[in-house]
């Protein structure tokens, strides 16, 4: 570990090196266009062929260009060749934040210590990794993830948008995450074990002006002991323990164990109908399954929670491994490793998703469900769905399915399976399959194939349960309810919609 290297005052610098930054044209998009980018994380990963593209790109002239040579590919510049862009004013408010360093070869140029990007209308700075001269970046076991890598992104773009009062992040790391819920939360908690992380939070808090956020230090919730929050959010560290000790990735003996603290603690600091967005990564298991573990490590809060598992990506242990061992250039020992830490847990698929576990705001049943992302699934979908399976365990459910008239969409197919049976076609399954908003392949019965045909908005599900009773099926109370089940699970896939009558 090393000390934090930058510096925190004065204000004034602040606010001149965000105006300039903001002015001189130093954007993602002005980024992504000048290296021909989908997304920023690969310029964090300037390996091989890769890394003589981007060097020959960073070369240029203009004030943005140097500015991106200095901030995000960490070249050394003279003081003369940095005064011909930046005005000296700002380039001593650089200097005095540590910005800008002697470079590490000992020549009298200047390089930054650190990545300092724009990301998602924020200028973000984060431990560098690499110098495209060559020097080799930092590498404490408290390294502070830029917060744009893809799995970081993938996470942020997965937290709501929509209003809240109190938000806390945990893990906040370079604090991306934090300051994009500043736009949406009366206030933000920021909070990381690592002093450098917090160190970087709070750089990053007074670089974008940001006066509705607190960064704090500590193990999970410790800093936060006996306040309650209407949102909490992490991208926990959720990798097995093959990682050297890198406090940012490591997840305990399994991988699984700070997501395991995270859940069973944070119903208590969940308001009523307050919600924890999690990313996770865990292991689908011969005796146990990921969404079943999430569910036990709420323990004695399980009756008062809902819980739902968002599957982005399942993997083979064997390809996540070989992804994982490229990436850090180990050799084929290490898949050994892996390949033994998978088969100890008897881990069949490694996971990768989001977690949203609700505090009931309500006394009525909690849900649990899986969904698996389809290709349009984004926090929207996820939202909706948790909006949608509370107001459906609420007690008044089953009138207002019964009142409603349901409409069946036109996003999904049903395939029915054929097979000869004395000469003739009869068809022997009815499988309905969607892709939005999540992904959703589901064998039904006929009488549900049948009943969605009818479903054009014109009955209510009065009618149709009536219509389905006149073809033989759900007699009595038990058929009524499983009617009302079937029409909810029906909406919740999106096979229908339920409009009020
Ligand atoms: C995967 S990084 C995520 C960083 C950032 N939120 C992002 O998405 O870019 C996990 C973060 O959790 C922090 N962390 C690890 N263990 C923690 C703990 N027990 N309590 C609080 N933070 C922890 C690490 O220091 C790191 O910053």
């Amino acid at each position: 570990m090393a000390s934090f290297p930058l510096r925190l005052e004065p204000a004034g610098s602040f606010e001149r090196l965000n105006a300039f930054l903001r002015d001189c044209g130093y954007t993602e998009a002005y980024l992504l266009d000048r290296f021909e980018l989908p997304n920023l994380h690969f310029l964090l990963y300037p390996l091989g062929h890769q890394g003589e593209q981007f060097r020959r790109r960073y070369q240029g002239p203009g004030r943005a260009a140097l500015v991106a040579r200095l901030l995000m590919g960490g070249f050394a510049h003279s003081r003369a060749e940095i005064l011909a862009e930046i005005p000296e004013a700002i380039a001593g408010a650089m200097a005095g934040l540590g910005l800008l360093e002697p470079a590490p070869d000992g020549s009298d140029r200047l390089s930054c210590p650190v990545v300092l990007y724009p990301a998602l209308g924020f200028f973000i700075a984060a431990d560098r990794g690499f110098y495209l001269e060559g020097w080799p970046g930092y590498r404490g076991n408290d390294y502070v993830m830029s917060g744009t890598e893809h799995i970081c992104r993938d996470y942020v773009e997965s937290l709501p948008d929509s209003h809240c009062g109190r938000l806390l992040e945990i893990g906040t790391g370079s604090a991306l995450g934090a300051l994009v819920s500043s736009r949406h939360a009366g206030h933000v908690w920021a909070s990381d074990i690592t002093g450098r992380a917090t160190g970087f939070a709070e750089f990053n808090r007074r670089l974008n002006l940001v006066s509705n956020m607190t960064v704090v230090r500590g193990d999970l919730f410790e800093p936060v002991e006996g306040m309650q929050f209407d949102r909490i959010c992490c991208n926990p560290p959720f990798e097995p323990p093959l990682k050297k000790d890198l406090i940012f990735s490591v997840g305990g003996e399994d991988g699984e164990q700070i997501m395991r603290r995270l859940v069973t603690a944070a119903p208590a600091y969940l308001n009523p109908g307050g919600r924890l967005y999690m990313q996770a990564m865990g292991t689908e298991r011969v005796d146990s399954s990921f969404d079943g573990r999430i569910r036990s490590w709420l323990g004695d809060a399980a009756g008062d929670c809902d819980v739902a598992l968002f599957v982005r990506k399942t993997m083979e242990p064997r390809e996540y491994a070989i992804q994982q061992i490229l990436g850090e250039n180990e050799n084929s020992w290490k898949l050994e490793e892996w390949n033994l830490f998978y088969q100890k847990l008897r881990a069949g698929s490694v996971v990768h998703g989001h977690v949203i576990v609700q505090r009931r705001a309500t006394p009525r049943q909690v849900f649990h469900t899986t969904r698996k992302f389809g290709p349009g699934t984004a926090m929207a979908e996820m939202e909706w769905l948790m909006d949608w399976e509370t107001r459906s365990a609420e007690p008044g459910f089953a009138g207002y399915a019964l009142r409603s008239r349901p409409l069946a969409t036109e996003s999904w197919e049903l395939h029915v399976r054929h097979k000869l049976r004395a000469g003739k076609l009869a068809p022997v399954s009815y499988t309905l399959d969607t892709r939005h908003p999540f992904q959703v392949e589901t064998q039904v019965r006929p009488w549900i194939a049948a009943l969605l045909a009818r479903c054009d908005g014109s009955h209510t599900g009065a009618a149709l349960l009536e219509w389905v009773r006149q073809n033989g099926e759900l007699a009595g109370e038990d058929g009524a309810a499983e009617f009302v089940r079937t029409l909810g699970a029906l909406a919740s896939c999106q096979f229908l919609s339920l409009p009020e009558a």
